[in-house]
């Protein structure tokens, strides 16, 4: 045994809150991630509520899916809201030139999205047009959705069988204006930002939380701008990063054909989420010491080569135990950001990028990062703990990162729960976890991995990779001593 624990949690010992917006959602008008995804009408087929299917509600209700980012993406500076809205069969249809040039008929609006957050019981987070819309366009959007009085917009909303408004807090000016939201420089986009947010209206009780643009992975220059010019108008800054081995302009790798190089490097580009937040987080305490605004990370996630055969603007990939251990690795980092980092949005909720679940007609399997998401889910709103970790390495070639990650948080029921990856492509670990500031009676765990490195889950075989019971540990005079799988995610509850 080592000398030395892996790791030191002092149960009496918490580091703030955990805000559950952590765990949040992103589902753009791209590929099958609405339609067919969320959205499936009136298919006689696919069980559903007022066109929204019953099995991806379930499924994400499960996650306690705190929020969900709509409608774009860079979708969002090409929608116009009130195409989207009125009786469905006359809504305008238009190309999604974005994803695949497929025609968007509309079907799926303002009222399917609040109907549809209302259904998974989370907050809707509603990103406007800067790129391609105007000021007035995105007034009124704000104006139809939440303005209970007499107005032009809210009479127009009466008119299409909602009387009362909804509750909307999170708003997006834009999205990614330095690329397909508009080409735009730092400078200009800072004056824009101030301009539209100026008639994005909190109407009586409905305080928005508006969202500016932020930057394109470390584009440090453009957070600066932005918080020097526009610090004052915004409660968040959006911030985007993907996970992908290579290089961008490259074709992007498989995801279900990779060695363990590619492994590796997935896994380190991962970890680097942490410098980003750190760095991106170091300048805005330049100009918000009081950490008053928040990143909001609304894009993450891994970024593979499309499935053979399927539309490559529809970015539809698959998952396994590495992409599971990327979302493991992100929530782990993610906890020791929680005081600037208020929100993070997977890209994308179904059929697109790292999805949850994916979808075959009537059909639906969770991938390994749902897993994730559920195992986790005990970490939404939690006191984080404090933790000293002190990682095996896990080396190739001449590069190093640590081997485990992990992290602790109390939950309001009083169980400390902990996350561990073993981000190993093959490797088990044996570590301890000197537990201190309380005594734990009970312990039980869950397991998160795969028999080989490439298992997914298909529709014929959903169940290849999901959690099993994890009984690999001991725990004696306060030290816990586990044995974990290689490439696993693990989760703990300590009971007093
Ligand atoms: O998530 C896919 C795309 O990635 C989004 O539309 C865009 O914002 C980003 O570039």
């Amino acid at each position: 045994q080592p000398t030395k624990p892996t790791a030191v949690l002092n149960a009496d010992l918490t580091t703030g809150t955990i805000n559950r917006n952590l765990y949040g959602h992103f589902a753009e008008h791209l590929g099958r991630c609405i339609y067919e995804g969320l959205w499936v009408g009136d298919d006689p087929d696919i069980t559903n509520t007022g066109g929204i299917r019953n099995d991806v509600v379930e499924a994400l209700r499960n996650l306690h899916i705190p929020v969900l980012r709509w409608p774009g993406g860079c979708f969002a500076d090409e929608y116009h809201w009130k195409d989207g809205i009125g009786p469905q069969h006359l809504r305008k249809r238009m190309v999604n030139t974005h994803w695949g040039c497929v025609v968007e008929n509309n079907h799926f609006g303002t009222h399917e999205f609040m109907h549809l957050v209302e259904l998974l019981g989370c907050e809707p987070y509603i990103n406007g047009n800067v790129g391609s819309g105007t000021v007035q366009e995105m007034s009124e959007w704000v104006e139809y959705m939440t303005f209970d009085g007499e107005s032009p917009m809210a009479n127009l909303r009466r008119e299409n069988g909602r009387d009362k408004p909804w509750k909307l807090k999170y708003f997006g000016v834009g999205n990614e204006s330095w690329g397909c939201g508009g080409s735009m420089r730092p400078e200009y986009y800072a004056d824009l930002y101030r301009q539209y947010q100026t008639y994005v209206r909190s109407y009586g009780e409905n305080k928005i939380y508006r969202i500016a643009c932020g930057a394109n992975v470390d584009d440090y220059r453009w957070t600066e701008v932005l918080m020097q010019q526009a610090g004052n108008w915004m409660d968040g800054l959006s911030l985007h990063y993907y996970t992908y081995p290579g290089v961008w302009e490259d074709e992007k790798k498989p995801a279900l054909q990779f060695d363990e190089g590619i492994w590796f490097e997935t896994m380190a580009k991962a970890y680097y989420i942490d410098e980003l937040l750190t760095r991106h987080s170091a300048i805005m305490d330049q100009f918000d010491p009081k950490k008053r605004i928040g990143i909001i990370l609304d894009e993450w996630g891994t970024w593979f080569g499309v499935e053979p055969g399927t539309n490559p603007g529809f970015l539809y990939q698959q998952s396994t135990m590495r992409d599971a251990l990327v979302a493991g690795l992100h929530f782990n980092i993610f906890h020791n950001h929680n005081s600037r980092l208020h929100m993070a949005n997977i890209a994308q909720t179904i059929n697109v990028l790292q999805a949850v679940a994916l979808t075959d007609g009537p059909r639906m399997l969770l991938t390994p990062t749902y897993h994730v998401f559920e195992m986790y889910k005990v970490h939404q709103g939690a006191e984080q703990l404090h933790l000293h970790v002190d990682s095996p390495l896990y080396t190739m070639d001449s590069a190093s990162i640590p081997q485990v990650s992990i992290t602790a948080s109390r939950s309001a029921d009083g169980i400390v729960n902990i996350g561990i990856c073993n981000i190993h492509h093959a490797d088990s670990a044996s570590i301890s976890i000197e537990l201190r500031g309380e005594t734990f009676s009970a312990i039980e765990g869950r397991v998160l991995t795969s028999g080989e490195l490439r298992d997914c889950n298909t529709f014929d075989q959903p169940d290849t990779v999901k959690p099993a019971a994890f009984t690999a540990f001991t725990h004696e005079d306060g030290m816990l001593r586990l044995e974990l799988p290689a490439r696993s995610v693990t989760s703990l509850a300590l009971r007093a």
